[in-house]
């Protein structure tokens, strides 16, 4: 584990953004309960939370999906050094436009989805055909540091249309007849999305 603490805390140092330590140990657990064992990543950033999660569950795979060319080479050598290459299916793409048919796996137990906020929605649509009946999909960061909560006291404009598409994105798929959501206050905020 000491390697991955020191991925973790260069990444912090470098502001690239990983996920919480909370954060992976709910998104475990999680995935656990459901007994998923193939997931699909929407931002692999250095590859940390796809590593984390190979290595601490069972019979596990994660497919992902980065955008950023120096993130995309960071992680490939880490997950080399590694030696977690049969495990861990990395592509170095736009996850909006990427042809499905280029991914590895058509089918997917779970679905995290942790690039680009502003885009939750199309990510969910373009991905969630592909995981299984019974399968979830779990979003982070969906109260932006509490700032969905209070978005006409945010001063910065692009945050606040950030935050704004945020809230959109909660709005839709907390209302939506098809998906049933579990909030959890875990780090910035979780939710769970299942079928209903
Ligand atoms: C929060 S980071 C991912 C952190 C990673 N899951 C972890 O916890 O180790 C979000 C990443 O999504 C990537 N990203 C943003 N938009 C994307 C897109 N359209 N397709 C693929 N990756 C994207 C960013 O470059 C960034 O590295």
């Amino acid at each position: 584990m000491k390697y991955f603490d020191e991925i973790e805390k260069s990444a912090r140092e470098r502001n690239i953004p990983v996920m919480e330590k909370e954060g992976l140990e709910f998104l475990i657990q999680t995935f656990e309960e459901y007994q998923c064992h193939r997931c699909l990543e929407i931002g692999s950033a250095i590859g940390y939370s796809a590593m984390m999660m190979v290595s601490n569950i069972n019979d596990f795979v994660v497919e992902t999906i980065e955008l950023d060319e120096n993130r995309y080479q960071e992680a490939l050598k880490n997950i080399h050094e590694q030696q977690l290459e049969n495990q861990i299916e990395i592509h170095h793409e736009d996850a909006l436009t990427i042809p499905l048919d280029d991914l590895k796996y058509q089918e997917f137990d779970c679905l995290f989805i942790d690039a680009a906020k502003a885009q939750y929605q199309k990510f969910f649509e373009k991905y969630m055909p592909l995981v299984k009946e019974k399968g979830i999909c779990i979003v982070d960061n969906l109260d932006f540091h509490g700032m969905i909560f209070d978005i006409d006291h945010i001063k910065n404009r692009n945050t606040k249309q950030l935050v704004k598409k945020i809230k959109r994105f909660k709005d839709w798929i907390f209302n939506h007849d098809e998906y049933q959501v579990t909030y959890y206050g875990v780090g910035d905020g979780i939710c769970v999305i299942k079928r209903k």
